[in-house]
């Protein structure tokens, strides 16, 4: 792919703004600057540099993202700024967003992405991708709770049953749940009908993926592949 390409797929700006930075010696490849826009470079396992920093090419990007308190995840927010401002220009040039939706005050695994099948694949109910919540209650978690959780409980004001895949007691007041369906405040309303309360509420895992136990609130890091998701 052209060096001009290259920038310009990966969010740097117009093409007319990634042939100045070209031009300017401000994209590197290993260590020397690449100054001719149309040269030639092989994308594969390439990581370039822009004005020192480095980025890896990815045709598409899956983006992990540890998702703060007071943050919201609509393109359009209200009350908070948008998760997006959490990432850097280039990513939000690409026009990278979440892979459904945390509420505001939900922590956790966010993922987002610039490939509209990889969403559709990941927020589509009949794919089944299983998301882990550490769920923080406000009164101590029965053996019923639990039973009821896996059989299926009905949401207020939905026709909706749903049902948790799994439910693993880590203390009293917290346990991991895992649903598979991701409706409007799912986890609060399962609780809410089980007479329970959420009082936090973590997302752990995203199918196959993890929160990377370093990633602290608010960091992002790259995905590898959908594979690496959906396994
Ligand atoms: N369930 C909720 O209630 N809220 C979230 O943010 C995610 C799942």
């Amino acid at each position: 792919m052209i060096a001009e390409q290259i920038l310009f797929s990966q969010g740097f700006g117009t093409r007319h703004e990634c042939t100045g930075l070209i031009v300017q010696g401000r994209f590197r490849v290993n260590g020397t600057a690449v100054t001719d826009p149309d040269e030639d470079i092989p994308t594969e396992d390439l990581t370039f540099e822009v004005d020192g920093v480095q980025w890896p090419f990815f045709e598409k990007a899956i983006i992990l993202l540890n998702k703060p308190e007071h943050y919201e995840c609509s393109l359009k927010p209200i009350h908070h700024p948008s998760v997006l401002s959490l990432l850097p220009p280039p990513l939000r040039v690409r026009k990278v967003q979440p892979v459904g939706r945390l509420d505001e005050d939900t922590t956790g695994l966010l993922l987002l992405t610039d490939d509209g099948k990889l969403i559709h694949r990941l927020t589509h109910p009949k794919k089944h991708v299983t998301k882990i919540y550490r769920v923080t209650l406000k009164h101590p978690v029965t053996e019923k709770q639990i039973a009821q959780l896996l059989k299926g409980v009905q949401l207020a004001d939905s026709p909706d049953i749903v049902k948790a895949v799994s439910c693993d007691k880590v203390s009293e007041l917290v346990i991991d749940l895992g649903i598979t369906q991701g409706k409007y405040h799912q986890v609060k309303r399962m609780m809410a009908a089980v007479s329970n309360r959420v009082v936090a509420l973590e997302r752990i895992r995203f199918g196959n993926l993890s929160l990377p136990e370093d990633l602290k609130p608010g960091e992002w890091t790259w995905g590898k592949s959908a594979q690496e998701i959906i396994g």
